[in-house]
Formats: structure tokens, sequence, C-alpha cells
């Protein structure tokens, strides 16, 4: 198959994990027959610095061109990047939300998943992590907090700042479909999290996944309270299949399930709209304090990648290929530093890629 990849490498590590990712990709498309073009496109503060503005209409119709979007990381240090003396709709953030919402991914998959060689590098108690976990965050991405109207101004002579966490029940509808689909194809458990003890949103959200749910009697769906999800996730991760949540929830209970599988730099995520397209991108940060010395992590710049072969390109062969490659490369103890552990060996990031497409 012929197959065209936009890649936005972005900012601080970002180039350094798109390149390891490409290498896997590369790797696959020769060992299966593949042919895959690449468009470098800029976004974040790389494009700040070319173009004056963190996305551009280019950036976006390169995207809407291509059959999926690999990228990288976008961001710098917030106390010290120039970036960051610009106006909050120039900063590299908006150039991030404004393609989430261009093209319409409303749905990010954050799967997180102890591989066992990493047991190690859990933080959590032994009894804990020996259970093992695998669970895959559905994140709402286009809606809530995040999209909300905002607005910094002076009330009764005090500066008061406004979010407003809005959802549609149309867009609480799709992503909660999203979420028992791919139950269906995993252990059939929904746990959708929510703080309707407070929150006239998420009230609609419970009701609508409720009413979704009578269209999946075979998925199982149980209801969290967002306090208690957190809490729930380093005591007992293992009871999490498909967790759905708002925006801003996942982003937060994402990060925090990423520190329990060892890494932040193991964590791949897609974010989908409707179709076959998707944007494929760590779930970590630029880590601007390492950026450009090859230490970091690329395997979940890798893991992305396959994640593109198996939602975009429906390539299930291939995005199996990647993964054991990963698994494998793990299994024969190599590990960058985020991960090392006693007895293993320490790579930099392009020997670990190099190491994982030798092995797809
Ligand atoms: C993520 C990131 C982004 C988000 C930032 C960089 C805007 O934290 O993808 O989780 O909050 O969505
Ligand atoms: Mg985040």
């Amino acid at each position: 198959m012929e197959k065209k990849i936009a890649v936005i490498k972005g900012d601080g590590i970002g180039p350094e994990i798109v390149t390891e990712a490409v290498k896997a990709l590369d790797a696959a498309a020769e060992k299966f027959g593949h042919k895959f073009e690449y468009t470098q496109l800029l976004m974040g503060g790389c494009s700040i610095d070319v173009n004056g503005v963190p996305l551009t209409e280019e950036t976006i119709a390169a995207c809407k061109a291509s059959d999926a979007v690999l990228m990288g990381s976008i961001g710098g240090d917030t106390t010290t990047s120039p970036w960051y003396k610009l106006p909050a709709d120039k900063r590299p953030e908006a150039g991030l939300l404004g393609i989430r919402k261009a093209l319409g991914l409303f749905a990010n998959l954050r799967p997180c998943l102890l591989y066992p060689q990493l047991s190690e590098a859990c933080p959590l108690k032994k009894e804990i992590a020996d259970k093992g976990f695998d669970m895959l965050i559905m994140r709402e991405l286009t809606g809530g907090l995040y999209f909300g109207q905002r607005k910094t101004e002076t009330v009764d002579g005090l500066e008061t700042a406004v979010d407003t966490l809005i959802y549609n029940e149309n867009e609480i509808r799709r992503i909660a479909i999203k979420a028992f689909e791919v139950a269906r194809k995993r252990r059939c458990s929904v746990i959708s999290v929510d703080k309707a003890n407070v929150l006239d949103s998420s009230r609609l959200w419970r009701k609508i996944v409720n009413e979704v749910s009578a269209d999946y009697p075979d998925v199982e769906l149980k209801h969290m309270l967002v306090d208690n999800a957190a809490m729930q996730l380093v005591r007992d991760p293992a009871q999490f299949d498909v967790m759905v949540t708002e925006n801003m929830f996942g982003d937060i209970l994402s990060d925090e399930a990423s520190m329990i599988t060892g890494s932040i730099g193991m964590l791949p995520s897609a974010s989908l709209n409707e179709t076959k397209f998707g944007l494929y991108e760590p779930s970590g940060g630029s880590a601007p304090d390492i950026a450009g010395q090859n230490k970091a992590n690329p395997i979940a710049a890798i893991l992305s990648a396959a994640m593109l072969l198996r939602y975009s390109f429906d390539m299930t062969e291939e995005a199996d290929a990647v993964e054991n490659a990963v698994r494998q490369t793990l299994d024969e103890g190599y590990r960058t530093g985020d991960i090392m552990s006693e007895g293993c060996t320490l790579v930099s990031c392009s020997e670990m890629g190099t190491l994982i497409a030798q092995r797809v």
C-alpha cells in the first residue's frame, strides 16, 4: 500500500523521538512491502520561530491531505522560553489545541499497560505491580474546559478569570460510543469518570453515557467520581479496562496512569475523528530539560507509530510487528535512562530506535 504521512516533529525532544518512530515505520514498510511518503510540517514553538504563529493554514491543509499525522511534542520551558511571553492564543499549545479542533479529533486513546519487563520501574507496591494492568483511557479531546469561553477581566475592582466547562449531548454521545466500541474489542468493561456529585456537565455526561450503554448490553458500565478514580489508579489499576472521561480529567488521569507504567516515555496516543484519519503522538510533553541530548525514551513515539498503522491504515500485522519489536528489545534488557534498572543496558534515544527497527 502507498500512504501519505504528515510528520510534525515539533519542539524539545519531539525531533529526536519522531526520527526513531520513522525508523520503525520504514522497517515495517520494507518488511511488508509498503511505501510511506512523509511530509515534514511545522507546528508549535518551531512554527512560531519561522511563521510567527504556532499553527498555519498550510499545516492544517497538509495534514488534511495526508492519510495520518505522526507528531512528536510541542512547547518549551514555560518559565524561560520567549514563546511564553506571547499572548495565550499565540503560544505553542494553542497550535496543538487548534489542530485537534481543525481536524475534529474528538477521541484521544491513551493505552496504559505495565510491561512485565518494566515492573521494576513501576512505583507501586510490588503486590499491586505484580497483578499487572492494561487499560485504555478514552479522553474527550475537543470540548470541555479546553474549548469553552474564557476571559480575564476586572470585576468589582478585582482581577477575575473564568473558564467554561461546556459539553452538549452529541459531544458526549460520540465519545461514549467510541468507548463502548473499543471495550468490545477488549475486556468489555467501561468505567466512566465524572464529577456528577458537583458538576452539571458531569450529570449530563452520566445521563448520556447511560443512554449509550443501553445499546451495548454485552459491555459492563460503571461510573466513578474523578477524585476516587485518581485514588483507584494507584490502589488497584487492574480494575480498569476502558476509562472514558472528559478532556481535563483525561489530561490529568492519563499523566497519573503513565507514571504507574514506569515512565511517561512509554505512553503512546491516538487522536481520532469519525473516519480512519488520526493524529498520533506520545502522551508526554516536550521535556525541554533533556532535549537535544539523545537521552529521551523514543518508545512512546514508536508505539504511537504502531497505533497509526493499526487504526488509520488497518495494518494489524505491521502494528503487531512494531509492538513485538518493542517487547523484544525490552526483553533483551535495553533501557533508556527513564526506565533503567540494575543489570540492564543503558542506551541512547537513537540506539533504542535502531534496536527496535532492527527487530521489526
Ligand atoms: C496532553 C498535553 C496537552 C493537553 C497540552 C500540551 C496542551 O498535556 O496532550 O496531554 O493538555 O492536552
Ligand atoms: Mg497532558
